[in-house]
């Protein structure tokens, strides 16, 4: 039996979590939901971001699906206390050192980015971001009143497996890596272009390239395409990820997998909007691709990923959206939305 540990979180995660598990129903049938507590649902009921039952269940389980978390109502507590820490400490109780974002411009949604629609046609890129170290993670750090600091700390270990993973991302794309850093100033970015420069003897096919975090902030606009697999560190990869998503224009569209520990974790990159909260109107789709890369990375199942994959373009393809897709020809619900990719597939 396939076990999937099911965090639905605060906000509009309900409503998108339901309607990727009615797609999922659909591909799986045979699959067992069990649901946990995360994030502001689970301060409320419990007082704190992540029960231990939550780490408990979702370390038996072949996979976490998770919504979203967090919300103004949280904001004010400490920072150990708020949704956000319940997240990043199961990323790191998982052990999911890889994230992976892509970032798809699928055809005639061109017009959704701010940017030109002749520079995101075709982009179709991947960022492998670090999810466990670095400054996210690094000690010491504190904040004292009149200072405080962080530590950005990279051991050889932890570079030389998410380099694998973004070498190996690489060979099933386009072939194009590019490690994103700043080796101009810091030390950890040094060590990581020396492991880089070591695995790329294994990887002859790779065509890899190094590029300044800043310079990448600016080609990721001007011109996107030119990238295929972008490899970087926790904190550089947060920000570069967030912006690949706009040069898609829908956040609502983005998928992720946080793999390479026990068990891998998949969500929409979005947040929990509590702005449209309650009102069925979210657009599920980012949530029903994330169940799909759960499906293929998780239980090794391609051909249901590609079906829910192939409904999802087929549903685009013909004009349907939600509110976040301002150009649809055709506004669907929630429900309605995960019912026909429900269909489609
Ligand atoms: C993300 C988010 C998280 C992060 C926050 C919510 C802690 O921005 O998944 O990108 O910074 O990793
Ligand atoms: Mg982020």
């Amino acid at each position: 039996m396939n076990k999937i540990c099911v965090i639905k979180g605060d906000g509009i995660g309900p409503e998108i979590i339901n309607e990727a598990i009615r797609v999922l129903k659909v591909v799986r049938p045979d699959l067992e939901y069990t649901e946990c507590l995360m994030g502001g649902a689970a301060i409320d009921a419990v007082g704190v971001p992540l029960p231990q039952e939550t780490i408990d269940v979702a370390l038996n389980s072949n996979a976490v699906l998770f919504g979203a978390i967090g919300g103004e109502k949280w904001d004010k507590l400490e920072r150990h206390l708020r949704p956000e820490s319940g997240l990043l400490a199961l990323r790191k109780a998982l052990g999911v050192f890889a994230n992976l974002r892509p970032a798809f411009v699928y055809d005639g949604l061109e017009e959704l980015s701010t940017i030109k629609a002749s520079v995101v046609k075709g982009v179709d890129l991947l960022v492998v971001r670090e999810l466990t170290g670095g400054i996210y993670f690094g000690q010491p750090r504190e904040k004292l009143a009149d200072r405080a600091y962080n530590t950005m700390v990279y051991t050889r270990d932890e570079i030389i497996r998410i380099a694998k993973i973004g070498f190996e991302s690489a060979m099933k794309r386009r072939k194009k890596l590019c490690m994103v850093d700043k080796a101009n100033v810091l030390e950890t970015s040094a060590l990581w272009r020396e492991v880089c420069d070591e695995l790329a003897v294994n990887y002859p096919e790779v065509e890899l390239s190094y590029m300044y975090v800043d310079n990448a902030a600016m080609q990721l606009i001007k011109n996107p395409k030119q990238f295929d697999v972008i490899l970087t560190e926790n904190l550089f990869g947060d920000i570069l990820s967030d912006e690949a998503s706009m040069v898609v224009g829908s956040i609502g569209l983005l998928a992720s997998a946080s793999i390479g520990g026990k068990v891998g974790l998949y969500e929409p990159i979005h947040g929990s909007a509590p702005d449209i909260a309650g009102q069925g109107i979210a657009n599920p789709i980012a949530t029903i691709l994330s169940a799909a890369m759960m499906l293929r990375f998780a239980l090794n199942d391609e051909v249901s990923a590609l079906k829910i994959e192939n409904a999802v373009k087929r549903v685009i393809s013909e004009g349907y959206g939600c509110a976040d897709l301002a150009n649809a020809k055709i506004k669907l619900n929630t429900q309605e939305m995960g019912e026909l990719v429900a269909k489609y597939c």
